[in-house]
C-alpha cells in the first residue's frame, strides 16, 4: 500500500503506534475484523524510526504488507522445526543483528513451534541466549477468531501435543514456558507466564472501521464467539435469503464466498463458459525465484472474457491515480467487469467507470545488512507481472482474509470446516444489505477453537 491511501489513524490505533514506537515492549496487537489492524501496520511500516523487518507466514500475506516470509527471512526449514539445529549463513546473522523490531502479520496463522524458532534463531544469531528474542522487540498483528495455522498430523502432532498446551502462536514456550500452564493475563492486560516466558502486552482494538451499524456488529461478534441466539440466527437468515438480483449496467457484481477450492473454481469457469465470445488469456511474467505456484500472487495464466466478473488484487497505484493526485480509481478487492481486451490491456468497468489496466509488478523482498550505512536495506529478489486481475464471480473463504467487500453470497456448501471460516465470511461486507446466503447458516457452520476461546478470555477480563 502507498502511504497516501492509507487513513489517519484513530485515538486507539495511534495510542498503539506510540507504545511500538516509544517502547521496546513485545506487542500483540489484535481486534475483531474490520477494527484497523492491518491499517496500522501500514502505518508503521511507514512511519517507524526503528530497523524494522516486516514478515508474515505465507507468501500472499507477506506480499500483502511488503514484507518477507518468516521462512526466508529467519532461512529456517520446512515443517516441524523442534529443538534441530539452526545453520545460520553470515548474511542472515548480520541482518538478525540490525533489527530493532520484528513485525509480524497474520500472526494467527503461526504456530507455537515457529514461534519459537524465531526466538531461537534471534537469540543465536545475537548471541543473547539468556534474552527472549535476543532482546529483538516483536510486534504482532492478527485476529485468532479468523484463520488458524495449518493443523498438525501424524508425528508433528504428537511432538505439538507434547510440548505444547496448543499449536497456537501463543502458547509458545517463549511467552509461557514449558507446556505454557500458567496462562494468566495480569490485571494490566500484560500476559504474564512467571519464570521464564517474556512478558507480551496484548493490546485489543475496539473500534470496527469496515461495519457502521451496531445490529449487524453485535451479530457479527456472536458469530465471532459462537454465542448465536435463536434470534440473530433468524436475522441473518432472514437477512440473506433475497433472492441474488441481475446484474445491473454500472453496478458492481457480485461475489460468492465459498468454503473450498474446487466449488470456487467450477463457479468461475461456469460463469466463464457461459458468456460469448473467445477466451483470452495472459501469461504471467516471472524472473527470479517465486517459488511455486501456490506462492503466485495471482494466476499464471489468466482467463478472461469480456464481460468477465473481476476481482482487483492491488491498489491503484497508476498514472491517474493517487501518485497524479488523483483518488484512487480501485484498490485491492475492488469488482468490476471486463468490458474490453486489446493492445496490452484490459479495461475493467468499475461503479460505472471504464479504466484501463496494464499488468502490475509484485515484488519480493529479501532483507540484507549493510555494512556500510550498518543499516538493513530490502532488495527486490524476484518479480511477477501480471493484470492485477482474476475472475471473481467467486473466491474461496480463506482468499477472502482482509478484504472488505459491499456484497457477497456467502456459499457454506456441505458446511464451513475450519474455526472462523463463518466468521471470517460475513465480516468481509460492511453491512446486512449486502448480505446473500446461499443456504440458511446451520449451527454447524459456527466453529470456535476452544484455545482461542480460552486464551481470548483471559484478554477480555483484563481489559486487554
Ligand atoms: N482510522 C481509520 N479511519 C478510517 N478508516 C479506517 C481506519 N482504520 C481502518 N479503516 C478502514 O477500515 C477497513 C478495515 O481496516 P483493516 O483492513 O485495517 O482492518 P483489520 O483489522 O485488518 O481487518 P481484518 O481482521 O478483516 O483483516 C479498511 O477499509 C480501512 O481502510
Ligand atoms: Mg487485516
Amino acid at each position: 500500500m502507498d502511504p497516501v491511501s492509507i487513513p489517519a489513524l484513530s485515538p486507539e490505533q495511534e495510542e498503539l503506534f506510540r507504545l511500538i514506537e516509544d517502547t521496546r515492549e513485545h506487542v500483540f496487537v489484535t481486534g475483531r475484523a474490520g477494527t484497523g489492524k492491518s491499517t496500522l501496520l501500514q502505518h508503521l511500516a511507514w512511519n517507524t524510526h526503528k530497523q524494522i523487518a516486516v514478515c508474515a507466514p505465507t507468501g500472499v500475506a507477506a506480499l500483502n504488507v511488503e514484507g518477507q516470509t518468516i521462512h526466508s527471512l529467519f532461512r529456517l526449514p520446512i515443517g516441524l522445526i523442534a529443538d534441530s539445529e539452526l545453520e545460520q549463513s553470515e548474511p542472515a546473522r548480520k541482518i538478525m543483528n540490525a533489527i530493532d523490531t520484528l513485525v509480524i502479520d497474520e500472526i494467527s496463522m503461526v504456530n507455537a513451534d515457529l514461534m519459537d524458532a524465531i526466538d531461537r534463531s534471534l537469540r543465536q544469531a545475537r548471541r543473547r541466549r539468556a534474552e527472549p528474542f535476543g532482546g529483538v522487540q516483536i510486534v504482532m498483528f492478527g485476529d485468532p477468531y479468523q484463520l488458524s495455522p495449518v493443523p498438525p498430523r501424524g508425528d508433528e502432532l504428537r511432538y505439538i501435543n507434547d510440548h505444547y498446551r496448543s499449536f497456537w502462536f501463543f502458547d509458545a514456550q517463549v511467552w509461557a514456558g514449558p507446556r505454557g500452564d500458567a496462562g494468566a493475563i495480569r490485571s494490566d492486560g500484560l500476559l504474564d507466564l512467571g519464570r521464564v516466558g517474556a512478558p507480551l502486552h496484548i493490546k485489543e482494538l475496539r473500534e470496527i472501521h469496515r461495519q457502521s451499524d451496531d445490529g449487524f456488529k453485535a451479530m457479527l461478534n456472536a458469530v465471532r464467539h459462537g454465542i448465536v441466539t435463536a434470534d440473530i440466527a433468524e436475522k441473518l437468515n432472514a437477512a440473506g435469503a433475497r433472492p441474488v438480483p441481475e446484474p445491473v449496467d454500472g453496478e458492481p457484481p457480485i461475489i460468492t464466498l465459498a468454503t473450498r477450492n474446487d466449488i470456487v473454481n467450477r463457479i468461475n469457469q461456469r460463469h466463464l463458459d457461459a458468456l460469448p465470445g473467445p477466451v483470452q488469456r495472459a501469461r504471467a511474467d516471472v524472473s527470479g525465484d517465486f517459488g511455486r505456484g501456490e506462492n503466485y500472487p495471482a494466476d499464471a495464466e489468466l482467463q478472461l472474457k469480456v464481460g468477465a466478473q473481476v476481482m482487483f488484487l492491488r491498489n491503484d497505484l497508476g498514472a491517474r491515480g493517487p501518485a497524479a493526485g488523483g483518488g484512487p480509481r480501485w484498490v485491492n478487492g475492488s469488482i468490476g467487469t471486463v468490458t474490453r481486451i486489446a493492445g496490452g490491456t484490459v479495461r475493467v468497468e468499475i461503479d460505472g467507470e471504464e479504466h484501463d489496466v496494464e499488468p502490475a509488478v509484485w515484488e519480493r523482498f529479501r532483507y540484507a545488512y549493510d555494512p556500510g550505512s550498518r543499516k538493513l536495506t530490502r532488495d527486490i529478489v524476484a518479480e511477477f507481472t501480471q493484470f492485477p486481475l482474476r475472475l471473481a464471480w467467486a473466491v474461496t473463504i480463506h482468499k477472502s482474509q482482509g478484504k472488505t467487500y459491499d456484497r457477497a453470497i456467502v456459499d457454506l456448501g456441505s458446511g464451513a470446516f475450519a474455526p472462523g471460516q463463518t466468521y471470517v465470511a460475513l465480516s468481509r461486507l460492511t453491512s446486512l444489505d449486502g448480505l446473500y446466503l446461499s443456504r440458511p447458516l446451520r449451527p454447524s457452520d459456527i466453529l470456535v477453537d476452544p484455545d482461542v476461546r480460552r486464551f481470548m478470555a483471559g484478554v477480555r477480563a483484563a481489559g486487554g
